[in-house]
C-alpha cells in the first residue's frame, strides 16, 4: 500500500489518496485495484495530447490517390477496376478467409439511449435492431459463400455485460456462438486543468473507454489475433456498430485490398461540402493518413482541382479492411496508436454533474494505423449506399433522421421497378444491403407487382416469388 501511495505521490497524483481514511475496507480495496491498473508512464503522453490539441503541428498536406465511383448517378457503381477484382473477393469469401470485426465499445453520449448502441430498435418497421442488422446480414454473406465469416465484438467494460446477455437472449441471431467473440477495449484515466487524474467519487478513479483505437492491444492481448491466424483468417473487414448502411463484406472492396496487396484499405465518401466535419483521408509528407478537419485550414478546405471539384473530398467513413498480418504484427510489437485529447465534460467527485466540459478524457483512433500500413488503398463508395450512421438524439443522423433517409434511400429502388415509392418501407437485410441489389431482386420477384404500394411495405425472403 504503501509502496503505491508513495508511487502516486512522486507522479504528482497523491491527491488519489485524499479521501482514504473516509474509507471503509471495501472501499479502500476497490480503490487500490483501480489504482493498480494505472500506467503512470502515460502521463507524459496524455500531457503532451493535450498540448498537441491546442497547438496542432505543421503539416504538410497533398492529395492521396483513391479508387473514385464509377457511376455517381443512382443506384451508382463502384470503380471498374474494383468491380472487376469481386471473383477474387467472393473467393475469399468462399474459402472462410474473411473475418468480421465490429466496434461497439463507445458510450453512444450523443444518442442518449439506455443500453449498448447495438441493441437501439433502428429499423421503421419492425424495430430491428442495429446488432440484428448486422446479424442478419452476415447470415446472408453465410448463404450466398458458403462460410459465415466469424464475428469479434469489441464492447467496452460499461456495456460488456448488457450486450453479452442481449446476444444470448436472441439465440445470437442465428450465428453459430462459437463464431460470435465479445472482447472488451480497455480504459483511460481523464485529466483536469492542473494535469491531476480526475476522482468521480471518493473511491474510485475516473475511466472511460480508449477509442476504437483501442481495438489493436485489446485484439492481441486477448488472444483474438492468434484465434484469426488459427482460423486461416487473412482479412478483417471492420466496422462501426452505428453505420446502419454499411455491408459487412464487401467482395469488390476485399478483391481490390488483396489484388493491390494492400494491409489497410478503406471506404470514403465524397465531402458534401468544404467545411463537413469529417476526417479526410490525404498525404502528410507523402504517408497516407486521415486527417481530421479541424486541422485543415479555410482554404485549404475550399481547394480545387482543375475540375473544379474538391482537392482533398476523400470524407473517411471509418470503414476498413485490415491484414491479420499486420494486426498481429502490430500487437507483437506493442504499438500502440497515439492517444488523442478532448475536452470533455467529467463528472468528478467535486462536480457530479458538469455544466461545461471540464476536463481532458483520452481516446486512441483506429485510422491512426493507416501511417503504419507498408500499403494502403482507398475506395470510393456511394454515401447513400454505405453511410448512416446513428449519431445524434435528433437530426439528420438522429433515429427519425436515419430512417427517413433510409426510406427514401430504398423507395427510390422499389420505385424503379414498380413505379412508386410504398408511404413507409422496410427490407430485410438478409435480402439485400443496397437499393442496387433491391433493383435485381425486384425484378427478379413475379409477386413484387401486385403488391400494395399504398401502405407500408416489409420486404422479406418470405416475399419472395422468384421467376
Ligand atoms: P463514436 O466516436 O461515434 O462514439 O464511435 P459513440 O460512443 O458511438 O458516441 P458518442 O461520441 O459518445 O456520442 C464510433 C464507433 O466506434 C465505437 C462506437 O461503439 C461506434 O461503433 N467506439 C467508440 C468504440 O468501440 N470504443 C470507443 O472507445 C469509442
Amino acid at each position: 500500500m504503501s509502496e503505491l501511495r508513495a508511487k502516486f505521490e512522486t507522479a504528482g497524483q497523491g491527491h488519489v489518496f485524499a479521501w482514504w481514511d473516509e474509507l471503509g475496507e471495501r472501499a479502500r480495496r476497490r480503490l487500490t485495484r483501480q489504482l493498480e491498473a494505472v500506467d503512470l508512464s502515460r502521463l507524459p503522453e496524455m500531457l503532451a495530447a493535450v498540448e498537441a490539441l491546442k497547438s496542432p503541428r505543421a503539416r504538410n498536406l497533398s492529395p492521396a490517390p483513391t479508387y473514385a465511383l464509377g457511376d455517381e448517378t443512382f443506384p451508382y457503381a463502384l470503380d471498374d477496376a474494383a468491380r472487376a477484382l469481386a471473383p477474387q473477393g467472393e473467393k475469399e469469401l468462399r474459402d472462410g478467409r474473411v473475418g468480421v470485426l465490429l466496434v461497439a465499445g463507445g458510450q453512444g453520449t450523443r444518442l442518449g439511449f439506455d443500453g449498448p448502441k447495438g441493441c437501439y430498435p433502428i429499423l421503421p418497421l419492425t424495430g430491428m435492431t442495429l446488432f440484428e442488422v448486422f446479424a442478419r446480414k452476415l447470415l446472408r454473406v453465410g448463404r450466398e459463400y458458403g462460410r459465415t465469416p466469424p464475428l469479434y465484438v469489441m464492447v467496452g467494460r460499461h456495456n460488456e455485460a448488457a450486450t453479452r446477455n442481449f446476444w444470448e437472449d436472441h439465440d445470437w441471431f442465428g450465428l453459430c456462438p462459437e463464431d460470435v467473440q465479445f472482447f472488451a477495449q480497455g480504459e483511460m484515466p481523464a485529466l483536469d486543468d492542473d494535469g491531476k487524474l480526475v476522482m468521480s467519487g471518493k473511491d474510485a478513479l475516473f475511466s472511460g473507454p480508449d477509442g476504437h483505437g483501442g481495438v489493436v492491444q485489446a485484439l492481441h492481448r486477448q488472444g483474438l489475433t492468434a484465434d484469426m491466424r488459427r482460423r486461416g483468417i487473412r482479412t478483417i473487414s471492420y466496422l462501426q456498430v452505428d453505420n446502419l448502411q454499411t455491408p459487412v463484406a464487401d467482395p469488390a472492396f476485399i478483391g481490390l485490398h488483396l489484388g493491390e496487396g494492400a494491409e489497410v484499405s478503406l471506404k470514403v465518401v465524397r465531402k458534401q461540402d468544404p467545411n463537413e466535419r469529417v476526417g479526410v483521408f490525404c498525404h502528410d509528407d507523402g504517408v497516407p493518413c486521415i486527417v481530421e478537419y479541424s486541422e485543415f485550414s479555410e482554404q485549404q478546405a475550399r481547394e480545387q482541382s482543375e475540375d473544379g471539384r474538391l482537392r482533398y473530398w476523400q470524407g473517411s467513413i471509418a470503414v476498413h479492411l485490415f491484414s491479420t498480418d499486420f494486426l498481429a504484427r502490430l500487437g507483437d510489437r506493442n504499438i500502440d496508436l497515439p492517444l488523442h485529447a478532448a475536452r470533455k465534460k467529467v463528472p468528478s467527485v467535486t462536480d457530479p454533474d458538469p455544466a461545461a466540459p471540464n476536463a481532458w478524457k483520452f481516446e486512441r483512433f483506429v485510422f491512426d494505423v493507416i501511417p503504419l500500413a507498408n500499403h494502403v488503398v482507398c475506395l470510393e463508395v456511394p454515401r447513400e449506399e454505405q453511410f448512416l450512421p446513428v449519431k445524434d438524439a435528433d437530426g439528420p443522423f438522429g433515429p427519425d433522421g436515419v430512417r427517413q433517409s433510409y426510406q427514401d434511400y430504398f423507395g427510390r429502388g422499389v420505385e424503379r421497378v414498380l413505379g412508386k415509392k410504398p408511404p413507409g418501407l422496410e427490407v430485410d437485410p438478409g435480402v439485400s444491403e443496397n437499393a442496387r441489389e433491391l433493383i435485381d431482386w425486384l425484378k427478379d420477384n413475379r409477386n413484387a407487382k401486385h403488391w400494395d404500394l399504398e401502405a407500408p411495405l416489409h420486404i422479406t425472403d418470405a416475399s419472395t416469388d422468384k421467376a
